[in-house]
């Protein structure tokens, strides 16, 4: 018997079954969603979910899943909202120490240029992560990693760029597999070659380039999905970023980039020229940009906390790049300095309270299109059968809640391959 065969006849085994759920909510399909599609969202009451090894078996009814599968495991979600779980597209986990310090510079008015310019920033982190062995950053990741699952984030992409010599950086990678075998979140690795320009290369970006074009990037395509960028005048301009992103191509890495973030440099366009798979920031992006990116299909990964963080007026246009069609992530950026919260619930409120988004459209962007702008749309994302089985179960009573409260958090348990991987 088949496990999606109904009627009569024994049950099937199945390793998980959630039931008790209130409403269920998911976007359905490969995705990325862009343009109207943003907010279909499906919310159905009383399914059940039945999960075997790391897949999601079948989607439906909860007495007719009942009838079907015998559970080794019942889950029981109590009436709560089941969303998928949450996938965080942009994240600099890898480091060691915190910036507190510079908040507080920030907060008293100093910009985050500035800070940087007097030796704060990015290079600040690089001190601890030179200083530090691998095991010593897998120690640090490792509790980070606890903190995104237990609220909700069941994958996340993981930059390294806290490095910036050819060995430090690969050491990044090193850390990043590893904690991605020891812990049940799943890390998807990029190399962040073009965070900054290292201190030993201040005034000679372009010999730097040339060092992650020739050795840092030939190294790294085994051990990374993706190369990435800080493409802004104080770090890399256009061409240098161009160069960067060119090589890492050439050997196999596909391409993510920070673009317009501070500025309006083009780096949008740039992204779109090289087909990048995903355009972050945009704060700055002109028009030009957007339609840039909505001809080459490049999905944009916003950041609300962002701005918000660093004390900046503007704001990416948002809306502006749903109308053209384009098909955003949402997420978090959590590193020490911009911005220093693992909360997607709070990143999907702030995608309302400050680019208006729906709760429908906060959430697609927070699951399936951020799991596209991975390569990962097929395998994850959504609530399906033959997806993986990464769900969160929540105390909330409906999707409408997702972006309604702030300051806490809403998970009660998260399913993650097929198994309960956290509980509150
Ligand atoms: O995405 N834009 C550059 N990188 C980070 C900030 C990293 C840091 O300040 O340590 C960002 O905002
Ligand atoms: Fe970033």
């Amino acid at each position: 018997m088949t496990p999606s065969s109904q009627g009569s006849g024994a049950p099937a085994p199945c390793a998980l079954l959630v039931v008790g759920i209130g409403e269920l909510a998911t976007p359905r399909g490969d995705g990325p969603l862009g343009g109207a599609a943003l907010g279909r969202v499906d919310r159905a009451r009383g399914q059940a979910v039945a999960c075997d090894g790391d897949r999601i078996l079948a989607v439906g009814p909860e007495p007719e899943l009942r009838a079907r599968f015998a559970a080794n495991e019942v889950l029981d979600a109590s009436g709560g909202l089941v969303i998928p779980g949450l996938v965080d597209a942009h994240t600099h986990p890898v480091f060691l120490g915190t910036r507190e310090g510079e908040f507080e510079q920030r907060i008293a008015g100093r910009s985050y240029v500035e800070i940087a310019a007097a030796g704060g920033g990015i290079r600040s982190s690089l001190r601890g992560v030179r200083g530090a062995d691998e095991a010593a950053l897998v120690a640090a990741l490792l509790p980070r990693l606890d903190r995104f699952l237990a609220l909700g984030t069941t994958t996340i992409e993981a930059k390294t760029g806290y490095g910036l010599t050819v060995a430090d950086e690969l050491k990044g990678l090193d850390v990043i597999a590893k904690a991605d075998r020891h812990h049940a979140v799943d890390l998807v690795a990029t190399c962040l070659g073009g965070h900054d320009v290292p201190p030993e290369f201040e005034g000679r970006a372009s010999d730097w380039v040339e060092v992650v074009a020739k050795e840092l990037w030939p190294a790294a395509a085994s051990k990374a999905t993706f190369a990435d960028v800080f493409t802004e005048s104080h770090v890399f301009g256009l061409d240098d970023s161009r160069r960067l992103m060119e090589s890492a191509r050439d050997v196999g890495l596909e391409l993510r980039m920070h673009v317009d973030q501070l500025t309006a440099l083009g780096g949008a366009q740039l992204a779109a020229e090289l087909g990048a798979r995903s355009a972050d920031h945009l704060e700055h992006v002109t028009p030009e940009g957007i339609r840039a990116l909505a001809e080459r299909g490049v999905q944009p990964v916003l950041c609300p906390l962002v701005p918000l963080y660093l004390g900046e007026s503007q704001e990416a246009p948002a809306r502006a790049m749903v109308d053209a069609g384009l098909a955003p992530a949402l997420s978090t950026d959590f590193n020490p300095g911009s911005c220093y919260c693992m909360s997607l619930f709070e990143v999907m409120s702030w995608g309302a309270l400050r680019y208006g988004f729906s709760a429908d459209e906060a959430l697609t962007a927070a699951t399936l299109n951020a799991a596209a702008s991975l390569g990962l749309g097929s395998d994850r994302g959504s609530i399906e059968p033959g997806k993986r089985a990464d769900l969160v179960i929540t105390d909330l009573t409906s999707a409408a809640h997702l972006t309604y409260e702030l300051g806490r958090s809403p998970v009660r348990a998260v399913v993650k391959d097929g198994r309960v991987a956290w509980r509150g």
